[in-house]
This record gives C-alpha cells, sequence and structure tokens, in this order.
C-alpha cells in the first residue's frame, strides 16, 4: 500500500517542476490530486510561467498512476479563485489531508518596475501561500483526520540574498515571510494533529530556474547567483529530489515533524 493511500492532496503550481513532481509522486503514492495553477505570466515576468498545456500533461501523469486529478486554471493571489478549485476538488473527493502551498515565483535580474515586482512577488509568494491555507485549514478540521501542511520556502527564506534590486528583496522577504505564517499555524494546528513545515530547497531544474533570464544570471560573475554554492558536488537538483522529500514528511514517516524549517539544500546555508 502506498506511504498516503486514500489521501487527497491540494497542490499549487502544479502545473510544471517541483509541483508537478509532488503530484505525480503523491498520486503513486495513492493519493488523488486537487491543483491548480495560473497558467499564464505575470506583468512585471522575465520568464515564462507554465501553460494549459503542462497543466493537461500533469494531469495525465496523475492518471497514469490510477489515482484521479481535479486541475484547474486558477490566480493564488486571489482567495476566490483558489476557493473555487478547492471546493470543486473537496466535492469530487470528500477529504483532505495534504495541502504543498508551493506556486512561487521569482524575479533576479531586471528592475523595470520595483513596485511592481515588489507587489507580484508578494502576492503569489506569500498571500498565495496564506490563501492556500485558510481555504483548506476549515476542512481539514472538519474532516478530524490530521493533516499536513508544506509551504514551499527557498533557502533564500533563510540566508537573504545580497542584493539592491527589488525583486531578489521581494523574493527573499516572501520566503522568510511564509515561515512566521507556518509557525503560528503549527501551533494552532497541533490541537488537530495538524502539521505545518517549510521546506527550503537549493537549485531546482525548472522552469524557474532553466530559463534564458537565469542562464544570463549565472554567466554573469558579478551577479548574486555567482555565489550560489552547493556544499555537496551537485550544481542543482531534480524536481524529483524535493519530491521524495515532501512524500516522507507529509506521510506517516513524518508524524512527528511540525514547526521546522527544512533545508533540501545539498548544504548550500552551510557553506
Ligand atoms: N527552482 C528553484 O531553484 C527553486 C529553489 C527554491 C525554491 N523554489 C520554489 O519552489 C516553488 C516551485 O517552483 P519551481 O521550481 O517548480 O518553478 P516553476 O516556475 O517551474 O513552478 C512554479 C509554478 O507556479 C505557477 N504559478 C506562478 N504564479 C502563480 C500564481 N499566481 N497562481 C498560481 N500558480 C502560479 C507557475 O505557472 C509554475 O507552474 C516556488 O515557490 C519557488 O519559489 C524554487
Amino acid at each position: 500500500m502506498g506511504s498516503v493511500a486514500g489521501k487527497v492532496a491540494f497542490i499549487t503550481g502544479v502545473a510544471r517542476g517541483q509541483g508537478r513532481a509532488h503530484a505525480v509522486r503523491l498520486a503513486s503514492e495513492g493519493a488523488d490530486i486537487i491543483g491548480l495553477d495560473i497558467c499564464a505570466d505575470l506583468e512585471s515576468m522575465d520568464y515564462p510561467n507554465a501553460t494549459l498545456d503542462d497543466l493537461t500533461e500533469t494531469k495525465r501523469l496523475v492518471e497514469a498512476t490510477g489515482r484521479r486529478m481535479i486541475a484547474r486554471q486558477a490566480d493564488v493571489r486571489y482567495y476566490d479563485q483558489v476557493e473555487a478549485v478547492f471546493e470543486e476538488g473537496v466535492a469530487e473527493f470528500g477529504r483532505i489531508d495534504i495541502v504543498l502551498a508551493n506556486a512561487g515565483v521569482i524575479r533576479l535580474a531586471s528592475e523595470a518596475n520595483p513596485q511592481l515586482e515588489w507587489d507580484e512577488i508578494l502576492s503569489t509568494n506569500l498571500t498565495g501561500v496564506w490563501n492556500a491555507c485558510r481555504v483548506t485549514i476549515p476542512k481539514m478540521i472538519e474532516c478530524g483526520n490530521g493533516g499536513s501542511i508544506v509551504m514551499t520556502s527557498s533557502t533564500a527564506g533563510i540566508k537573504a540574498p545580497a542584493t539592491m534590486l527589488a525583486g531578489g528583496q521581494a523574493y527573499s522577504a516572501s520566503k522568510h515571510g511564509m515561515i512566521g505564517l507556518m509557525r503560528t499555524w503549527a501551533r494552532e494546528l497541533a490541537q488537530y494533529s495538524i502539521r505545518v513545515n517549510t521546506i527550503h530547497p537549493t537549485g531546482v531544474l525548472t522552469g524557474m530556474t532553466q530559463n534564458e533570464t537565469m542562464a544570463a544570471m549565472f554567466a554573469d560573475p558579478t551577479a548574486m547567483t555567482a555565489t550560489m554554492q552547493n556544499a555537496l558536488p551537485v550544481q542543482i537538483l531534480e524536481a524529483t529530489d524535493i519530491a521524495d522529500f515532501v512524500e516522507f514528511l507529509v506521510s506517516e514517516r513524518g508524524r512527528y515533524i511540525t514547526g521546522q524549517t527544512l533545508g533540501v539544500d545539498a548544504g548550500f546555508l552551510v557553506n
């Protein structure tokens, strides 16, 4: 029997990258998936977000495991959109056990419009996590089965990048900010056996890093990415490496882990 057999997971940013890897991994371990993704670019973006085709592909991969998936286009910045997808999923699957607040955006290079970059990053990475949680938590409590909430932060949520650029400042602030949210809910929800943690990946091979803007950043020795080095001899992790850890964390094996900031960082933070 799979490690999350019969459970239901709600995942944001599910169309590609880590969100897709989590969906496929949890489905292969027996969970049904409710997932959403914006499948569109934000105004200030300097790399592309996922597409509707990506979302369709995630659904296909989940269903290939034999599990079910509700996959919808929605924007985590807006409570109503998140709520609509979640309500549809719960009406179909009847319960909620796992929430992965994973959707996020980054802006490292440009600074065409600092205010817009700040607003879009904070509203996606921090307000979006808050929305995913406040939409799902009441039902999780009502179900009475406990649960596990994982917020995807970053190494930048513990070790801030040194930068004058609004995008880097906003990314760091958003990823630090969710630790406060995590600790607040970890304390409040422990009475219901609902666990809440943040994970802090180092660089991961996804659309966020595999694009022209990021490639130019890594080629520039003066850019802050030049100082991004893992201690372990690996340059970048696979999305499945993060999914391996998330599957452990949300399963029974992780049952006494809550309120923690958990690095999946190849030693980036000790370097
Ligand atoms: N890739 C890395 O190196 C890395 C490292 C540390 C942390 N992270 C974090 O991991 C999480 C997942 O990112 P990824 O690496 O899979 O990158 P990704 O860009 O491939 O995936 C992010 C997904 O979120 C979606 N999204 C963006 N804004 C949204 C919104 N407003 N509403 C709904 N969906 C939205 C995108 O369309 C995309 O599918 C993010 O929170 C990111 O900040 C990434």
